[in-house]
């Protein structure tokens, strides 16, 4: 299977039901795509059970609440969608997306409590975000774009308009050979990627922004988990970026990214080290374990 996103053979779960792959549409009335009332999930299965499941399907219910929209569906039921994805298309080792927006119906302004809230979960045969950078560790490039404060937008739901900034950041890093980039947050401090949480190394112990500002990563909390009950001490907490001179080592984590070394952020340089090397082979045994 390969080709535009639109155009493949497969199934399609929308609002209950399978359908065909290129059935799978929406109205142009639609009023996510006007307002952005929309937020997804991305999720990986690997030979055949999706990391973390239940906890993406808690968390699309959870984002969907941060924008003020109730899930018609309870993460069981999410849950038993995604397997029907799967199964109709036969994967085994896929990437996940569920989203969930609101639809057209009886409201076109910004208010749309009368417009049903919809979902969809789709599943494709993905290989590595960053492609063969991957172990290289990949080249970030400085967005020139802020992640933004909470009291701006719901930092803690991963909702559609978050990525405005995040696909144009991206763009202008691929325009410099850059495979993505890394956002400071409004106050100036190291945030994260446009899809993906960041790591440092200094002599041994782990650095990492405090995630309560930007979206806290399943597969962040995870490697965090990991670090720790291997006796590795790790430090969420406020980072500038002039710390940067002193990290040895970095990494990005995300279920997209999984743990992608980081080669060179800007003018700031880093080994692929033994830190990094051991976190993503525990990360590779942990999903499909
Ligand atoms: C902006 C952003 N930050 C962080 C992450 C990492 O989140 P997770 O590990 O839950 O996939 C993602 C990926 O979904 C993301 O899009």
């Amino acid at each position: 299977m390969a080709g535009a996103y639109d155009d493949r053979d497969g199934k399609i779960w929308m609002d209950g039901k399978l359908v065909d792959w290129r059935e799978a549409n929406v109205h142009i009335l639609t009023h996510a795509l006007h307002y952005a009332s929309s937020v997804f999930e991305g999720e990986r299965c690997y030979s055949g059970k999706i990391f973390k499941g239940h906890e993406h399907s808690l968390r699309l219910i959870e984002s969907a609440r941060l924008l003020d929209m109730t899930s018609p569906y309870t993460a069981e039921e999410i849950d038993r969608a995604k397997e029907e994805v799967l199964n109709a298309n036969g994967f085994k080792d896929a990437y996940v997306r569920a989203v969930m927006w609101r639809g057209s119906g009886d409201d076109m302004g910004v208010s749309a409590r009368r417009n049903p809230v919809r979902m969809a979960v789709a599943a494709w045969e993905w290989g590595s975000y960053y492609g063969d950078a991957k172990w290289q560790g990949a080249k970030l490039d400085i967005a020139k774009w802020k992640r933004p404060s909470p009291e701006t937008i719901p930092t803690a739901a991963k909702a559609a308009g978050l990525y405005m900034i995040c696909t144009m950041s991206k763009h202008a890093a691929e325009a410099k050979g850059c495979s993505d980039a890394l956002f400071m947050d409004w106050e100036g401090y190291v945030a994260e990627a446009t899809g993906a949480n960041i790591f440092f190394v200094k002599d041994g112990e782990v650095h990492t922004p405090l995630a309560d500002r930007f979206l806290n990563g399943i597969t962040r909390q995870t490697v965090i988990q990991m670090l720790k009950d291997n006796g590795v001490a790790v430090h969420e907490r406020r980072i500038k970026p002039e710390e940067l001179d002193d990290f040895q080592e970095c990494w990005l984590t995300g279920t997209a990214a999984e743990v992608t070394p980081v080669g060179q952020i800007g003018d700031w340089h880093f080994q692929v080290g033994p830190v990094t090397r051991k976190v993503a082979e525990d990360y590779e045994q942990l999903v499909r374990a």
